[in-house]
């Protein structure tokens, strides 16, 4: 990450915005804080899958200069539903990159998976402010991200909560007065449920978080704990520590968000509400702060805040995320694609809730390692993982069918 003098505002002051994913749980909450904040905002681009009507609802609300549809099925509907607007229209992988690239001095990187990897590189490599919710993105190409970040003087504002407390506590001039920063986990829906319980759970259950709205891709990480696997990676790259200066615990009421931990003992956490918009908008205006409507804290109303640590027996997938940072090259590639993947099988109803991060684990051991050296080696791991980790998948849905849910 970069120091605050990378930041870049437009000559008037006004900060141009542009939302990777706005129709997304985070670019909601990103348009939400915009719509409450006009005078200090103007948005360049919005983008989003295939839901160009929240899209069109969104660009003609906040006067975008730029709207694109990642699915051209999308197209047409978008095309129409904007038609007299002069706002501009696009679709497919390149509208995309094309959003990411224009003039805008911020950048929410809002798409989920892998699949903002292009587009946020591409804001990335114009030297924009690049605000980061896209965890996935770090997870498969890391390294090769970081190196870009520099190379092109940009300025990563993490956005995830953890990562965006750790920013606020983290003290860049004096990194090495830093023993080690905690990231909290609220354990998810499950967090006291058996390993029997959670082979029945279903998708819907899965997305149920207790505290946090998100979307469901999201949701079933945090279900399954590789939400805080995936976060460590994000966190190594991000803050450039090892994994043994990483901890993670368990704190159910998510109202400690993360901390950092001093050499003379000092531990600097950040507090506040379960609602994304509070670090969005701590990105969103940074260096300054801006208001919001996010439900203010009252500790003597709380009580109680516990802890616990992580249970990896139950919870296998933090040791798995664990390991395939340790093993490096192309191991958070396959984990992040191999995950992808199953969590998509099991939201479709193909495969159980613990197959999940089975089918994680199988799809590590199934594919040698190598290094990491280049986006080619990046999508090569990616694509290996997918056609590997929709295999196994096959195979444990087949077995399902088959011989009835006990089987697995
Ligand atoms: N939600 C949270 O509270 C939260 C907190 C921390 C971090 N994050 C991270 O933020 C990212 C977004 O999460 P989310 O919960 O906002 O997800 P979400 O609600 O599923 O939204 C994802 C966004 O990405 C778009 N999208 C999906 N697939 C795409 C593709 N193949 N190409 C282009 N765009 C695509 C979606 O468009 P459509 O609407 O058209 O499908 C939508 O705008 C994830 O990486 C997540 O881990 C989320």
């Amino acid at each position: 990450m970069n120091s605050p003098d990378h930041f870049n505002a437009s000559s008037n002051g006004i900060r141009r915005v542009t939302i990777l994913g706005s129709t997304g749980s985070i670019g909601q909450s990103t348009v939400d804080l915009l719509v409450r904040n006009r005078e200090g905002f103007e948005v360049e681009a919005l983008t989003a899958n295939r839901n160009p009507q929240r899209l069109a609802e969104q660009a003609r609300m906040l006067r975008a200069r730029f709207a694109a549809v990642a699915d051209r099925a999308c197209y047409a509907e978008l095309k129409e539903a904007l038609a007299g607007t002069g706002i501009e229209v696009g679709c497919g992988a390149d509208a995309l990159v094309e959003a990411a690239e224009r003039p805008a001095d911020w950048v929410m990187a809002g798409i989920v998976g892998a699949a903002g990897l292009k587009s946020t590189l591409a804001a990335i490599r114009r030297g924009a402010i690049v605000a980061f919710a896209n965890k996935e993105v770090l997870v498969c190409a890391g390294s090769l991200v970081m190196q870009e970040v520099v190379r092109h003087g940009a300025t990563l504002l993490p956005v995830d909560s953890e990562h965006n407390a750790i920013w606020q506590c983290f003290d860049f001039a004096r990194t090495d007065a830093i023993e080690k920063i905690i990231l909290t986990a609220s354990g998810g829906p499950f967090r006291e449920r058996s390993l029997e319980e959670m082979r029945e759970v279903t998708p819907e259950q899965a997305v149920a978080h207790p505290n946090w709205r998100m979307g469901a891709k999201i949701s079933v990480d945090s279900a399954t704990m590789m939400n805080k696997g995936l976060e460590l990676i994000e966190a190594h790259h991000l803050f450039r520590l090892p994994a043994d200066r990483i901890d993670i615990v368990v704190h159910p009421q998510s109202i400690i968000h993360s901390a950092v931990a001093y050499r003379d003992g000092s531990v600097l956490a950040q507090l506040g509400s379960p609602d994304m918009r509070t670090p969005i908008a701590y990105a969103l205006a940074w260096p300054e702060r801006i208001e919001t409507p996010t439900k203010r804290l009252d500790l003597a109303a709380i009580g109680r805040l516990t802890f616990e640590p992580p249970d990896e027996r139950r919870f296998p997938a933090l040791r798995v995320a664990r390991e395939a940072l340790g093993r490096g090259g192309g191991c958070p590639t396959v984990l992040n694609a191999a995950n992808e993947t199953a969590v998509h099988a099991f939201l479709d109803g193909r495969i159980g809730f613990l197959d999940i991060v089975e089918t994680v684990e199988r799809t590590l051991e199934a594919i040698s390692e190598g290094p990491l050296e280049s986006l080619d080696d990046v999508y090569n791991f990616d694509r290996i993982a997918r056609d590997t980790a929709a295999g196994l998948s096959r195979l444990r849905s087949t077995a399902a069918t088959t011989a009835g849910m006990g089987l697995r």
